[in-house]
């Protein structure tokens, strides 16, 4: 056995992490279903370091150094299960089987439980950054036990991007919480995206700026409390030309999203787990609506809008500017805060004691939504590790309630000019939400009480309570 480390799955993903590996001076068994995938890795790229080759399963296993670390990077679900057991009775106890791709964290969870009745270490990892993140440095988020981060850790930690000298990558919780947090990522990132084109939307209708002068704007956000990688290819994307006909690239792509499911994984275990991750649903649910196409042909001309054309007039345009830059960086604010949220319910309910802190800090490199600000959350989980709520970290409440003035008028300016805002609008909901003394769900319990005697709680005394609604309107206590 001559490789420290193997990698099964040689599409884009599993290719380029291999080869990191290999430029980090690990030997690397590599193997694929069809052996002309590892063939063309070996000619193309086996200058870099040492590849060790394998037609088989079995010769890859077999390759090997023990405790064996199986890197698997094929299609999540079906491919993946059936990788998995190609590899149980060829591996010993003691070695560890990573999974690398996107999967849903119950399959992690399951393929651990059954993966352990083999003495085998299944480590879930969620790897963020693309196809160029992982050639040249991801964040990597592992799950799987303790001891199987001892043995692996060290050469994740070598291969992830670094940041002021620290990996982007720790030892996330054990079982599934590494493809949970991967997942959470996801469902942030669709919030990111949703807010940038949003902001990009009210620019365009609001000043009548073309692309080109948009994607000046976010250029010089970036060097701001906004740079991240997003605003800075979103930058690129608005600069970009589309070669066949000269229109700005934008403008030539069709206005309807698509996603892989990662989003809606993150939204549906929100409302599992009871967590109002509003900006994450919303931007999933955006993305749903631009993919309805005949709703939206048929509402197209023929919903009334009510509505005056909008400019804002020369003398307001750089307020109306920073207005948005404000709304977008407190709406931001307010879907990872939300995502933060998440991970903290899982964690409890998991028993996963995911160090939020730590999450924070190894999205910081490698990753897509990898920001300057996420260090004010590392900052804030350091003062707090049991924050209840980023938004109510000193630098948080400082730094959104400069905006919150900001965010009113944008949203109320979207409202009035009818430019659809639902991760602006929502956000700032859930603001006004989450801070207001007394809300309307004291109405929504007396309502249930009336209609199905579900009881209520008062304000003033213990215990729980029902009406007789549909007699004296006595109150007795259940
Ligand atoms: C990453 C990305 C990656 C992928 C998404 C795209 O972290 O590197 O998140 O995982 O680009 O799955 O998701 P959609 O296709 O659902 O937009």
């Amino acid at each position: 056995s001559t490789a420290q480390i193997g990698v099964t799955g040689l599409a884009v993903m599993g290719r380029n992490l291999a080869r990191n590996l290999a430029r980090h001076g690990y030997a690397v068994a590599v193997h694929n279903r069809s052996h002309a995938r590892t063939r063309s890795l070996v000619d193309e790229h086996g200058g870099e370091g040492v590849f060790v080759p394998a037609e088989s399963m079995a010769d890859f296993v077999a390759a090997l150094e023990r405790p064996r670390k199986v890197v698997v990077m094929v299609k999540a679900g079906g491919p993946t299960d059936a990788v998995i057991d190609e590899l149980i009775p060829l591996l010993e106890p003691g070695d560890i089987v990573v999974d690398a791709g996107n999967a849903h964290f119950p399959d992690t969870r399951r393929r651990e439980a059954e993966l352990k009745k083999h003495g085998l270490h299944f480590v879930g990892t969620g790897v963020s950054g693309g196809e160029e993140g992982a050639l040249n440095g991801p964040s990597i988020m592992p799950g799987g036990s303790k001891e199987s981060y001892a043995a692996l850790g060290p050469i994740l930690e070598d291969i992830a991007a670094q940041v002021d000298g620290e990996p982007c990558c720790a030892h996330v919780g054990p079982d599934g919480a590494g493809h949970f947090v991967k997942m959470v990522h996801n469902g942030i990132e669709y919030a990111d995206m949703q807010l940038i084109a949003e902001a990009y939307d009210l620019l365009r209708q609001g000043l009548g700026a073309s692309a080109a002068e948009i994607a000046g704007i976010f250029a010089e956000w970036n060097t701001g409390d906004l740079e991240s990688y997003l605003i800075e290819i979103t930058a690129q994307v608005l600069a970009h030309t589309d070669a066949e006909t000269g229109a700005a690239f934008v403008d030539v792509v069709l206005d309807q999203a698509e996603q892989k499911g990662t989003g809606r994984w993150t939204v549906q275990n929100g409302l599992d787990l009871g967590v109002p991750i509003t900006g994450i649903a919303e931007a999933t649910f955006a993305r749903a609506l631009s993919g309805s196409v005949p709703q939206r042909a048929a509402a197209a001309g023929v919903l009334p809008a009510s509505t005056e054309e909008w400019a804002v007039p020369a003398g307001d345009r750089d307020a109306f500017v920073e207005d948005v830059r404000l709304a977008l960086y407190a709406s931001k604010v307010v879907a990872y805060s939300q995502g933060f949220d998440q991970i903290a319910a899982a964690s409890e309910e998991f028993g996963w004691d995911i160090d939020r802190g730590e999450v924070a800090r190894i999205w910081r490199g490698g990753c897509i939504i990898r920001a300057r600000f996420l260090n004010r959350i590392t900052e804030a989980y350091q003062r707090d590790a049991d924050l209840p709520l980023l938004l109510a970290d000193e630098y948080f409440t400082g730094a959104v309630g400069n905006g919150v003035a900001a965010w009113r008028r944008v949203v109320s300016e979207a409202a009035l000019h009818g430019v659809p805002v639902p991760a602006f609008a929502s956000s700032l909901a859930y603001y006004d939400g989450v801070r207001a003394e007394r809300l309307p769900a004291a109405l929504i319990q007396a309502q249930r009480d009336f209609f199905g005697a579900h009881t209520y709680r008062r304000v003033d005394r213990d215990g729980v309570f029902h009406t007789e609604w549909s007699g004296d309107r006595a109150e007795e206590k259940r």
